[in-house]
């Protein structure tokens, strides 16, 4: 991983937990991490639980004083209005969401999501100051028809159009074969796919960027395997599903760099 970028650890908890197992899984997690000494300033960790729970774990984050970020899982393209069941940006920016989940593989599979409202998206989502984490990844199809990059980059590329230099945002590789299937890409795999997005963010939004933009890698990331995919030096850290549900597992994987080996 990049020398000046801070490691992030995403957790996407998709529709998993209400509100109460919300506050209680968060709070075991920083007991778990103050337990071990963990560094909190040296790996940032985003938390993206379901909406409803977004109120619960912001009042206790603030109360507590948990050095973790909070994130939305999705954001409406709209600013307000006639949008029955729609959250806007502005709504999730006065909860404290710092980031927001886009274009993830079972919204653009489940609720038809392409590239021009993942675009939107980004849009909404920097307008009201939420760093966007955009998710590209391919099929198994699309691996066995254009090889693994093709459509990532593709992907990406319509992601960011209008999107203007200097912006913040997050990459996620997230190849759709390895999500939930306990078969992750392997960290070579990864790393090839993630050189590659990072070019396209160079090419898109300029070299600094480039250089500064965290590109993180997701699918079947567990406490066994993060440290490999950490050693590759265009992967910044990962965006976990079933892993970051459970305390001891997301603890682990939050202290990679602990890990023996690496
Ligand atoms: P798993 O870690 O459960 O494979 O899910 C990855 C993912 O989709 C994170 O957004």
């Amino acid at each position: 991983m990049g020398m000046t970028r801070t490691p992030l650890i995403a957790g996407n908890w998709k529709m998993n937990l209400d509100h109460l197992q919300a506050v209680a899984l968060v709070q075991k997690l920083h007991w778990s991490l103050k337990d071990a000494q963990h560094d909190f300033e040296s790996v940032d960790v985003t938390v993206f639980p379901p909406f409803t729970d977004l109120r619960s774990v912001q009042t206790l984050i603030d109360a507590d004083k948990i050095p973790f970020a909070l994130g939305a899982q999705d954001i409406s393209t709209h600013e307000q209005g006639a949008y029955t069941g729609e959250i806007a940006g502005e709504f999730l920016a006065k909860l404290d969401c710092r980031q927001v989940i886009i274009g993830h593989s079972e919204r653009r599979e489940y609720h038809g999501e392409t590239d021009e409202v993942v675009a939107a998206k980004v849009a909404a989502a920097l307008k009201n100051g939420i760093v966007p984490v955009i998710c590209v990844g391919e099929t198994s199809e699309d691996l066995e028809k254009h090889g693994a990059s093709a459509v990532p980059v593709a992907q990406l590329e319509k992601a960011l159009e209008g999107v203007a230099a200097g912006a913040e945002i997050v990459v996620a590789y997230e190849p759709v074969w390895a999500i939930g299937s306990g078969q992750a890409a392997t960290p070579e795999q990864a790393q090839e796919v993630c050189e590659k997005l990072r070019e396209v963010v160079a090419a898109k939004l300029g070299d600094d960027a480039g250089q500064s933009t965290r590109v993180l890698y997701g699918g079947s990331v567990k406490s066994g395997n993060i440290a490999s995919f950490m050693r590759e030096p265009d992967i910044d850290g990962a965006l976990v599903g079933g892993g970051s549900i459970k305390v001891d597992e997301f603890s682990s994987i939050i202290r990679f760099q602990k890990h023996v080996g690496v």
